[in-house]
């Protein structure tokens, strides 16, 4: 598979926002809290909210870098890193659900996080993402209890809807 890894553009918000929806609707519906397919609809995340979200995912800064992977013309992934100082935070890490398995996560994470060896590396995740959070356990992170779980809850849902999210962390020590 010929691909390629570059920065993110401001230009890239559409394609950006293709791999979102597309990602998010296959992997983060779950049927016991209620997260169906509508709740993450293209309608969703057309929103001003969500599109400022990941406009800013795309500005990059000194702190705030993000990477795009296409194959051919088409992006199937994204990882953005953002130094806190302290520790580097990992967010917008994405593989387009036809692609995922194949080492692609892995290439970018290679990208973007593999020289932060001298901080830690931290996260969220939906806590019903078993199969992402077994995949970061394998690779060291582990599940940061110092950071009390929350409950995310998106305006363009129903009110009641929420999903429960836990910190992990990669210590720089392991
Ligand atoms: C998490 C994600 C970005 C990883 O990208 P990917 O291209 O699927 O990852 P890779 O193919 O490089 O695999 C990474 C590791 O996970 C394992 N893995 C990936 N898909 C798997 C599957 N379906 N079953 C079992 N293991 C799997 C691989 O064996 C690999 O293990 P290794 O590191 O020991 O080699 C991608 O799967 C994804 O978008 N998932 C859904 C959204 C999500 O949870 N994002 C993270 C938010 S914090």
């Amino acid at each position: 598979m010929k691909l390629s890894i570059r920065l993110a553009k401001k230009s890239d918000l559409v394609a950006y926002t293709i791999l979102h929806q597309k990602t998010f609707q296959d992997a983060y519906t779950n049927k016991k809290i209620g997260l169906t397919k509508k709740h993450f609809s293209k309608k969703v995340f057309s929103s001003l909210r969500i599109q400022d979200y990941l406009r800013s995912n795309l500005t990059l800064t000194k702190k705030q870098k993000t990477w795009v992977v296409f194959l051919k013309s088409e992006m199937i992934g994204s990882i953005t890193r953002t130094d806190k100082g302290k520790e580097y935070e990992l967010r917008g890490f994405y593989v387009l659900p036809k692609y995922q398995g194949r080492g692609i996560g892995k290439q970018l994470w290679k990208h973007a996080l593999n020289f932060a060896k001298r901080k830690d590396i931290t996260l969220d995740i939906y806590a019903h993402q078993l199969k992402t959070i077994n995949m970061y356990k394998k690779w060291g992170f582990k599940i940061d209890r110092k950071k009390k779980a929350f409950y995310r809850h998106w305006a363009e849902w129903p009110k009641r809807l929420k999903a429960k999210c836990i910190y992990m962390r990669l210590s720089s020590k392991s």
